[in-house]
């Protein structure tokens, strides 16, 4: 996709549709004129036309609404699409980045749309370049969409937009196309993500998964490793094998390194790569299995965030790592009341097999300590609990270190999602209490689901600030939702960014 400056007064940007955002404060009339005196310059009547058919549409600049007006040769563009932008004062990139999904999700579906002109806006919060970068993103992640296994989708033709220009920008090109590009790049990779979670599990193995890493980690000169079985076995990690039993599609512990000279830091995005969960032998019943595809996403945000980072090469160390299998009840899966012994030496009761995700993380959680980890970060599609507790609207963060809790959260709302903290309270650990072993895997049912499985992971950090982000809500919807779309949406990728870009930025000071 190319990136432009638009310099043209805008009757004369060309183009098949320019874009104006109206506040609720302002008229029609205003905007426009606010954005370009020009508008009007073809013939002076023309910018009232427009305001009355947009009135006439019932529109007053209230956040979401859009209408699509024909500019019948009045301007070089072929249309107009007003856009409202809401109360000046809660104007932010947030809306610049949800109004670019929606139009991106709406026009991607019309062939003649190829070159759009977005008009910059003053006011709000944030300055021109975070609203380009979030336009960019959020028209990438809007016009998403998943097509593989389409036999028809040939004749359903698709706009692939080519070019965005935009108007209003005053600053110099390199910080311009520098803010789009980090868009693109978030953007793209998310929506990579996407596609690595909408694969059906039959394609998307431990073995697909690490072939991804691999081709990630060559393309920006990082460092990857992949182990099977009989090295993963050699680090002692039982607690992972334990869950690979039941499957035969073969286990692979997948590592990606990104160094950068002077570092400070080296932070450690964990991700739970389970391509199917079917439950193993505490099988689950077949409406909750229906989209356990799904529950690889954690590792799907890792695999993208390590695209970004490879590409926007922030100043600090990230260690992508994931541990990935299947959870099958095959006929060596692990039975329930089975001892486990972690790659940390403690010893894990197996009382429910579906409780395989924190099984996994933990001895991916001693890894990256052991690999010198300062700081980690796991993300998981861990509980259904969650998903009762927050709906999908927003993911759970729990862990160790409220600093680290805190910047994560911030980091999620400056990127577009939201973490909602639940608590870590002692109590919880006593429903891990095993008669047989060090800790079981499964508390009491319907009691805390999200918060014990927490506690649970925490037995796996050797007290290094840890945060566990369980996406289990936001990861899968059943309607598209401004920049998610309708099935799994990559939650976490632009949070996991934000703060990885955010933290390296703060090193190079
Ligand atoms: N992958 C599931 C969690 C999940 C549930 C994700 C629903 C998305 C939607 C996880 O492995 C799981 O099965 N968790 C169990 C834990 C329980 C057995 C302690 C759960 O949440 O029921
Ligand atoms: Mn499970
Ligand atoms: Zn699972």
């Amino acid at each position: 996709m190319q990136y432009i400056v638009e310099s043209a007064p805008l009757w004369r940007a060309t183009g098949d549709a320019i874009i104006v955002g109206i506040f609720l404060s302002e008229s029609v009339e205003d905007g426009l004129n606010n954005v370009d005196k020009a508008l009007a310059e073809g013939d002076t009547s023309f910018l009232e036309k427009l305001a009355t058919s947009a009135r006439e549409e019932g529109f007053t600049g209230k956040a979401g609404q859009t209408v699509i007006l024909p500019t019948y040769g009045q301007t070089a563009a072929k249309r107009v699409i007003l856009v409202g932008l809401g109360k000046q004062t809660e104007f932010n990139a947030r809306v610049t980045s949800k109004l670019a999904a929606n139009l991106g999700r709406r026009l991607s579906a019309n062939e003649h749309i190829a070159r759009v002109c977005f008009c910059l806006r003053d006011g709000g919060t944030g300055g021109a370049a975070e609203q380009a970068r979030a336009f960019v993103e959020g028209w990438i992640l809007g016009s998403y969409s998943f097509r593989k296994y389409k036999t028809q989708s040939k004749d359903e033709k698709r706009a692939e937009i080519r070019e965005i220009a935009m108007k209003g920008w005053s600053g110099n090109e390199k910080e311009f196309s520098a803010a789009c590009s980090a868009g693109e790049t978030v953007g793209n990779s998310t929506n990579f993500a996407r596609m690595l979670i909408a694969e059906p599990a039959c394609f998307m193995t431990p073995s697909r998964l690490a072939h991804e890493a691999q081709r990630i980690g060559k393309e920006h000169g990082m460092n990857c490793t992949v182990m099977d079985v009989a090295e993963i076995e050699k680090l002692g990690m039982g607690s992972f094998l334990g869950v690979a039993r039941g499957a035969k599609e073969p286990a692979k512990f997948i590592v990606l390194r990104y160094e950068p000279k002077n570092a400070k830091k080296k932070i450690a995005v964990v991700g739970k790569g389970i391509t199917f969960d079917s439950g193993g032998l505490s099988l689950k019943p077949a409406v909750s299995m229906e989209h356990m595809k799904y529950d690889m996403s954690g590792a799907a945000a890792v695999l993208a965030t390590m695209n970004v980072v490879g590409t926007l090469k922030p100043n600090v160390s990230v260690l992508g790592v994931i541990a990935a299998t299947e959870n099958m009840p095959g006929s060596n899966a692990l039975h329930p009341g089975d001892v486990l012994t972690a790659m940390n030496g403690k010893t894990i009761e197996v009382n429910n097999t579906d409780a395989e995700g924190r099984l996994v993380l933990a001895d991916a959680l001693t890894f990256s300590v052991k690999e010198g980890a300062d700081e980690l970060i796991d993300i998981a599609t861990l509980t259904g609990a969650i998903v009762t507790a927050l709906g999908r609207c927003a993911a759970g963060v729990m862990g160790s270190d409220q600093a680290l809790l805190e910047r994560l959260i911030k980091a999620s709302a400056d990127g577009g999602e939201r973490l909602w903290q639940m608590p870590m309270f002692d109590e919880y650990k006593e429903a891990l209490k095993s008669d047989v072993a060090d800790l079981k895997n499964a508390g009491s049912r319907g009691e805390a689901g999200s918060s014990c499985a927490a506690m649970f992971l925490q037995e796996f950090v050797e007290g290094k600030p840890w945060a566990h982000l369980d996406i289990a809500g936001p990861g899968w919807l059943d309607k598209d939702r401004d920049e998610s779309n309708k099935g799994g949406t990559a939650f976490g990728v632009r949070t996991l960014c934000q703060y990885i870009l955010e933290q390296g930025k703060e090193e190079s000071n």
